[in-house]
């Protein structure tokens, strides 16, 4: 398996970032990830200052896996990856950066959530995707159904996990990690509350802990 994969799959949660003031934020939101054994990040291309956000936190912690997010365009992934960004993940399958990563070897998650989209992501050899928005494309009960004619794909649901649903969906042997921003709110990550973050984070590795039993 691929070592990012690998490693997404063993911590089981991955934290969905909006960061405003990378300068500011960055490198004590990574921290407080780290402490609640939660060393990953999908920090997203939705604020300005992601590039930035992504650089700060890998230079800071080179052990932590850190990733963009919300990847809408090749050249992104250029900025994502030139920033120390070791994976990719957009919210739509869309061939040409699915092309343009693996030219690149960099892994890419792209958003799918029907047979079509699928179908398409086997076609381009991609092994795991992200199925997003989970809850509001039909949630568990979807990716089992879809799992039926695609067994050969681990799925990340992303959209609408919380402490509440992260049991019932990381139980499930399709999914290999639950992506959520419940512990990186942005009143969270403003105000620097990075000991209720490093505490959610706790709770999440517990969840998954406990359902992999
Ligand atoms: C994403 O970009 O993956 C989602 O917006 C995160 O969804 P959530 O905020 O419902 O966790």
């Amino acid at each position: 398996m691929d070592k990012v994969i690998e490693k997404v799959s063993e911590i089981g949660v991955v934290p969905v970032i909006k960061l405003n003031n990378p300068e500011k934020d960055a490198e004590g939101l990574a921290k407080a990830l780290i402490d609640g054994g939660v060393p990953v990040a999908e920090v997203t291309f939705r604020a300005a200052g992601a590039a930035k956000a992504i650089k700060i936190m890998s230079e800071a912690y080179p052990e932590m896996l850190v990733g963009a997010g919300t990847v809408m365009c090749e050249e992104q992934v250029d900025e994502a990856v030139n920033a120390g960004a070791k994976f990719i993940v957009t919210p739509g399958l869309d061939v040409e950066i699915v092309k343009y990563c693996q030219k690149k070897g960099v892994p890419v998650f792209p958003g799918c959530t029907t047979p079509t989209d699928y179908h398409t992501a086997y076609r381009l050899g991609l092994k795991v995707i992200k199925f997003f928005p989970a809850e509001q494309s039909g949630g568990l009960a979807k990716i089992k159904s879809m799992a039926a004619p695609f067994p050969m794909f681990k799925v990340m649901p992303t959209g609408g996990i919380s402490l509440k649903n992260l049991s019932e969906y990381i139980s499930c042997p399709t999914i290999c990690a639950c992506g959520g921003s419940y512990m990186v709110t942005a009143d969270l990550i403003d105000n620097q509350k990075w000991t209720e973050i490093t505490d959610l984070c706790k709770q999440s590795v517990e969840i998954v802990k406990a359902a992999r039993k």
